[in-house]
């Protein structure tokens, strides 16, 4: 059994400077599982003195992490992948309990976050600086050439959301290490848990004491604190556009990488293969119940091939599993991460109802399980047509133009991902250029991966950029050193 956890009522500790340790406050928070209420674990809720030594923890330890070379801390980071995949089953074992995820999509977590970690370990041995000549500027000499190297920006506040608690806590942390930084994590509370484990992890690849440390406890309680502290030198944050907007608010001076919400249209022109956008808008839109910032949030689709795309979309739709994912290990639709969410999920439904959307299939519940729903006929005056429901409901709306589509979808505050959906590509690019979002897939569904590639929302979908390569320069900083010789 890992150390993090003490006792049989798996009260887990937090990792600082090191070592794991409990609170002095002798608070700690409960995690009930999504699935049936059980108790999953407990975690300290921190004091700000704990805040304060797991920040100056690593803000001590990343002086000299900064000077470890690249090669060895890269060595970490492989090692950290190979025993994530040996813990793969405790590891979805834990994930499926805390966050309501099936077996399959939380091992495909682990092994994708595995190689993460080696890829962006391989990508940091690959960034080379540059040598920039002096005289092609007007005036200046040959005598003049900066070397440009990237240094580490110090300590990386990474603050995690619940429904990838390894891979979008891991996709923070093992960019910023390599690059030097040291990391203090604030997973999600519910999946905290998880989050844990992943350090343990790192702990047992050989990460220096205080180079990687956690804080538990309440965002709400404890986030304002963690997010102001002078010693945090950047923060890394995926979560809501709400808190995230917070953070923005709240913080002065301190470089910000952050993924929000979305509301990702999938745009259906009429020369589409319509069975291919059919089985993209389900996979996309209700995988993990619809609990994905890229997951498909929308349908705008033309009249002439409305009626075809829906009843396409209604026949996968049937098709869907629902259930208890301690049970069944394939299973699409899950009860929601918690009451609030399924509550906040079923207002838009009865919103949509009652202003009288064409209710397709689903509009049932049962506690936090929300059946899989399509709307048809949804109208700009819906709730459901901009909100993010973060649950297993799609509205179509039917527009008459690819012009109105791009509209409406541009028409959102959010900017995250979209798809277009046509055989011909000049229409996709038509649509692309116009589309304000960080991404735009042409014939497949909104998502992140590959890794390797940009992801980055747009107004309120976020700020920076993520992506191997994109992590690691944004959590690293030019530094020039100008060499002047003497001619
Ligand atoms: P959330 O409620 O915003 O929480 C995200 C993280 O922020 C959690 O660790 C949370 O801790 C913490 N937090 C809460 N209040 C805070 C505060 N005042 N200061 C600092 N941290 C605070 O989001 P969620 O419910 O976990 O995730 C769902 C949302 O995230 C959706 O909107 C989704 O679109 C978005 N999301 C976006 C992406 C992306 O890449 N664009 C990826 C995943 C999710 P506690 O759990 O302790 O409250
Ligand atoms: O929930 C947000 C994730 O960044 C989405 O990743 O497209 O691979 O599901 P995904």
């Amino acid at each position: 059994m890992f150390s993090c956890i003490k006792g049989k009522e798996r009260t887990f500790r937090n990792f600082i400077n090191g070592q794991w340790v409990s609170s002095v406050s002798e608070k700690f928070l409960e995690i009930f599982s999504p699935i049936d209420s059980t108790l999953v674990g407990k975690v300290p809720a921190m004091t700000k003195e704990e805040v304060d030594f797991a920040i100056k923890s690593a803000s001590d330890a990343q002086k000299s992490w900064k000077n470890v070379p690249v090669n060895e801390r890269a060595e970490i980071l492989y090692k950290a992948a190979d025993i994530l995949v040996e813990r793969i089953e405790e590891l979805s074992d834990i994930m499926i309990r805390e966050i309501a995820k099936d077996r399959k999509s939380a091992e495909s977590e682990i092994l994708r976050t595995a190689d993460y970690i080696r890829f962006t370990a391989d990508t940091a041995k690959n960034i080379s600086g540059e040598s920039i000549p002096g005289d092609s500027f007007p005036g200046f000499k040959r005598n003049k050439i900066s070397v440009v190297t990237r240094e580490p920006l110090g300590v990386v506040l990474a603050i995690s959301p619940f429904n990838y608690p390894i891979n979008l806590s891991a996709s923070k942390i093992a960019p910023a290490l390599v690059a030097g930084n040291s990391v203090v994590l604030k997973p999600a509370t519910q999946g905290s848990l998880s989050a844990l484990y992943l350090v343990k992890v790192f702990e047992q690849a050989g990460i220096p004491a205080g180079v990687l440390n956690t804080i538990t406890g309440r965002g709400g309680e404890i986030g304002d604190y963690i997010v102001t502290h002078p010693q945090i030198d950047f923060i890394n944050f995926t979560g809501s556009t709400e808190v995230g907007t917070r953070i923005s608010r709240i913080t002065s001076m301190v470089p910000l990488l952050m993924e929000l919400g979305g509301k990702d249209a999938a745009i259906v022109l009429e020369d589409a293969d319509l069975d291919l956008a059919a089985s993209n808008i389900v996979a996309g839109g209700y995988s993990y119940s619809g609990q994905r910032c890229t997951a498909v949030k929308r349908i705008l689709v033309m009249d002439k091939v409305a009626d075809k795309l829906v009843e396409k979309v209604k026949e996968k739709i049937e098709k869907l599993i629902l259930g208890n994912p301690l049970l069944e290990k394939d299973v699409n639709i899950v009860p929601l991460i918690d009451t609030k969410s399924a509550d906040y999920v079923w207002e838009l439904i009865e919103d949509a109802r009652e202003k009288g959307a064409h209710l397709v299939i689903g509009g049932k519940r049962d506690g936090n399980m929300i059946y899989p729903t399509l709307f048809d006929n949804v109208t700009t005056d819906m709730r459901l047509a901009w909100e993010e429901p973060f649950g297993p409901v799609l509205p179509i709306i039917r527009v008459s133009s690819k012009d109105e589509a791009i509209e409406i979808a541009n028409k959102s505050e959010y900017g995250l991902q979209a798809a277009v959906f046509t055989e011909n590509i000049n229409e996709a690019f038509y649509v692309a250029d116009r589309l304000e979002v960080g991404t735009v897939q042409v014939n497949n569904k909104t998502e992140r991966g590959p890794d390797h590639f940009p992801f980055l929302g747009v107004k309120a979908s976020g700020i920076g950029t993520q992506g191997i390569r994109y992590s690691i320069e944004s959590m690293s900083r030019p530094k020039a050193t100008v060499i002047n010789l003497v001619r």
